[in-house]
């Protein structure tokens, strides 16, 4: 447990865990502003603890020079391998847009779990992610008379085959995270909890049948990166018709439920980040979530006091004017 007064570096020191376990910030993608004011560099150096072997990480940002990651001591081609390496989750109030943002938020987000909990498919979302880039600059070069529907076949084949793919995917992911998403939200007082996955599968001839629409706008109208993920207690969708608390205890319970996989895939839990999330819970809800953080083990929770957490955090830090220090 993390504990300190407004302002005192408490989501300072929880973004660095982040940036020292993933390579990059949960908060922004400008990796100049971790530098500390008025200095030229940050670094973050972590020992983790894997099957009782230690793995040495260290990320460094150099002003105008950028970002570099070293692993045991060697220097990784890019920081985002640390996020197949090591799994860290992440709760910031931020987080709330998972539910109240657009869908094109909570596919992304799908899409990051689905490449946690499916490993084996972790590329299908930048592939498909291609194809369609490909067949969309098909388009538009049909559309500007310098190619022929012809060419379009063989990015119409694998739009649709990776596209199918992708879908099939994401709706396992969900089909797995369901049964705890639904568990962790009941204990955080939200009924009913599920995902619905919308979006029509898609085939060549849903492509085909698009075409002329497809055409005129140079981009493809159909397929996974329009499909929609609706987050939903009893027959409220909660984007629309939650509750800021109700959004919160969603958005956890997702978390949650990934964690917990994630622990039972592997046998060892992710690091789970919980900024702020304590002091909008009320009693019953608080006790709840420290029962089912208890069983995860490596959470790192903030709060302002120690006595907001109803059970006994394994380690207090005490952070002051951006200096940590373990109680
Ligand atoms: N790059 C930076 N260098 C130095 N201080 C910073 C930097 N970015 C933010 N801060 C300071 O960190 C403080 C906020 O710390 P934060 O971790 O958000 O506190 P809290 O304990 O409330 O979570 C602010 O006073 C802010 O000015
Ligand atoms: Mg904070």
């Amino acid at each position: 447990m993390v504990v300190g007064a407004n302002g005192s570096g408490k989501t300072n020191l929880l973004e660095s865990v982040h940036v020292g376990t993933q390579g990059f910030s949960p908060r922004t993608r400008s990796d100049v502003q971790l530098i500390r004011f008025g200095a030229d560099s940050a670094r973050v150096a972590v020992v983790v603890d894997r099957q009782r072997r230690n793995t040495e990480v260290e990320v460094a940002i150099v002003r105008g020079e950028g970002k570099r990651a070293r692993m045991n001591g060697a220097a990784l081609r890019a920081t985002e391998q640390l996020r197949s390496e090591l799994p860290t989750l992440v709760f910031t109030p931020d987080r709330l847009v998972v539910v109240k943002g657009g869908p094109g938020v909570r596919r992304a987000y799908l899409d990051r779990t689905l490449s946690r909990l499916l490993p084996a498919r972790a590329n299908l979302p930048i592939a498909y992610g291609e194809a369609l880039g490909q067949r969309n600059a098909c388009l538009r070069k049909i559309g500007l008379g310098l190619s022929t529907n012809e060419a379009l076949s063989p990015w119409d084949e694998q739009v649709a085959t990776l596209g199918a793919s992708l879908q099939l995917v994401r709706r396992q992911a969900i089909e797995l995270l369901s049964p705890r998403f639904a568990d962790t939200a009941a204990a955080l007082g939200l009924d009913g909890c599920r995902l619905d996955y919308t979006g029509e599968p898609l085939t060549t001839q849903l492509l085909a049948q698009r075409l002329s629409r497809d055409l005129e706008r140079g981009t493809t109208g159909c397929g996974p990166h329009l499909d929609e993920i609706l987050v939903c207690a009893g027959s409220r969708e909660l984007r629309s018709f939650g509750s800021q608390g109700e959004q919160r205890a969603a958005v956890l319970a997702l978390l949650i439920a990934e964690a917990e996989l994630l622990m039972e895939q592997t046998g060892s839990p992710p690091i789970l980040l919980l900024d702020d999330v304590l002091s909008e819970l009320d009693g019953a809800r608080r006790q709840a979530l420290a029962e089912r953080l208890a069983v995860l083990g490596q959470t790192i929770v903030t709060a302002t006091s120690e006595s907001t957490l109803p059970v006994e955090a394994d380690q207090v830090v005490r952070v002051s004017e951006g200096s940590a220090e373990a109680v």
